[in-house]
């Protein structure tokens, strides 16, 4: 029998049965006791609500999440098995596919979004970010979230595709189903869906070559159809990819970053006194605070994961955020620590399918907090900031705050 768009499968022994809805909004918003408990139950729980197994333990998920050969991305990386049921929209040809496809398109993208690359850009992701710190400081009250991630991030982000109509309240409403699509068919996924008939067709146009810039990464994509590496086709549905996973998460992590920083003075402080931290304040945001929270992968075959036996066709939830928050991996595991230097996070991924835009989320945030440890005396929260639930992103919906210049 089917549920939610995969197969039901039978709770494998030694797993225990936890009664818990991970889509809940109470807990998408509040997650901490959902990924202590998780990681209290063992390598695995099965949630009878969706007839999957979840995993929040640091070594479990980082196996089941890298390993493409056992687990594999190409029946989705949601709810829905694709080998069972059409998704929404044709599938990403990156990041819901397994080699040896996956390894051509992603070196297409890879080479696109290279270190070199974004390196060309760093002047100008810092002037904006400059600019937009500039105006803050003299607002000094302001909403965090709308007023400085998604104005940073529409900015910078759609100019270096090479978009000629950059529309930010499309850009985030595409981002918000793309990762809402990943969970249940609940009212979350259903108010982002509804967007759709409006969003969906401006994010197609926008993918195709004559919209973009010669410039951008967009560009760099076509040019690989030119050589015939791939087909023109191929290549806008790459350019939709960097739409769909280039904004949200972005926007995400930098509202998040500020959060930490408005709830951690003596970190910034520590931010103030070396701005050259900022790297890594991102970093131990990224971990502290999980952007993508969950993601799943579908066993394609019969296995064994720390000596539990999961059957194919079953949906595991690879719960990141709990991971990140692993004790059992990180000391003082709770603690927002710009000094920790956490280089595996899961928080992008690990394998072959790891985040192939960290280059630019990285470049664009080290950029904002760059300006803000070398402009900003003291960041306060001037409100109750407030959570947004997502199927998959875990991210604030306001942060009121107030910047005092330096
Ligand atoms: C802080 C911001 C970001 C976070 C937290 C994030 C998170 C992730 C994660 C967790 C994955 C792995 C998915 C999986 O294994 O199933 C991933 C993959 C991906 N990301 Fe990001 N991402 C961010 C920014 C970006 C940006 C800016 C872009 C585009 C420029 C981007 C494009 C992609 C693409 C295309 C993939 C699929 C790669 C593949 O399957 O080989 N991401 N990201």
């Amino acid at each position: 029998m089917m549920l939610e768009g995969h197969q039901q499968i039978d709770v494998p022994t030694g797993v225990p049965i936890w009664d818990v809805d991970p889509y809940d909004p109470a807990l998408l918003t509040d997650p901490s006791r959902y990924y202590a408990e998780l990681r209290s139950n063992g390598s695995f729980s099965f949630i009878p609500k969706y007839s999957i197994l979840a995993c929040g333990r640091y070594e479990v998920t980082k196996e089941v999440f890298s390993d493409w050969e056992r687990f594999v991305s190409s029946r989705g990386v949601g709810l829905q098995d694709f080998s069972l049921e059409e998704p929404w929209r044709p599938s990403s040809i990156v990041l819901e596919v397994d080699p040896p496809f996956h390894t051509k398109t992603r070196a297409v993208i890879e080479r696109a979004l290279s270190l070199r690359s974004v390196s060309n850009l760093r002047d100008k992701f810092l002037e904006a970010a400059e600019n937009l710190i500039d105006v803050l400081l003299e607002k000094r009250t302001f909403e965090a979230i709308e007023d400085l991630a998604e104005t940073y991030s529409t900015t910078v982000f759609p100019d270096a595709v090479g978009l000629r109509d950059s529309n930010r309240r499309r850009l985030v409403d595409y981002g918000e189903m793309v990762f809402n699509a990943l969970g249940p068919d609940n009212e979350i996924r259903r108010a982002a869906m509804a967007k759709a008939p409006d969003v969906v067709p401006w994010i197609t146009e926008q993918c195709r070559r004559d919209q973009l810039d010669p410039e951008g990464f967009g560009a760099a994509i076509y040019s690989a159809a030119d050589t015939g590496e791939i087909t023109e086709e191929e290549a806008g549905l790459l350019v939709r990819s960097l739409l769909s996973a280039g904004i949200d998460t972005t926007v995400t992590a930098l509202g998040s970053a500020i959060w930490c920083l408005a709830n951690n003075p003596e970190q910034f402080q520590i931010l103030k006194s070396d701005p050259s931290l900022a790297r890594w304040a991102f970093e131990e945001t990224l971990r502290y605070t999980s952007p993508v929270h969950s993601f799943c992968r579908t066993a394609n075959i019969d296995t064994v994961v720390a000596g539990v036996k999961i059957a194919e066709g079953t949906k595991i939830l690879c719960v990141l955020g709990a991971a990140n928050l692993d004790e059992e991996h990180w000391r003082e595991a709770d603690k927002f620590d710009i000094e920790r230097r956490p280089s595996d996070h899961l928080a992008l991924g690990v394998g072959i399918h790891g985040c192939v835009g960290q280059n630019v989320a990285r470049a664009e945030a080290n950029a904002v907090l760059t300006a803000i440890a070398n402009k900003v005396e003291s960041i306060n929260l001037a409100g109750e900031p407030v959570w947004r639930p997502n199927n998959s992103v875990h991210t604030l919906d306001t942060l009121p705050v107030t910047f005092q210049a330096k």
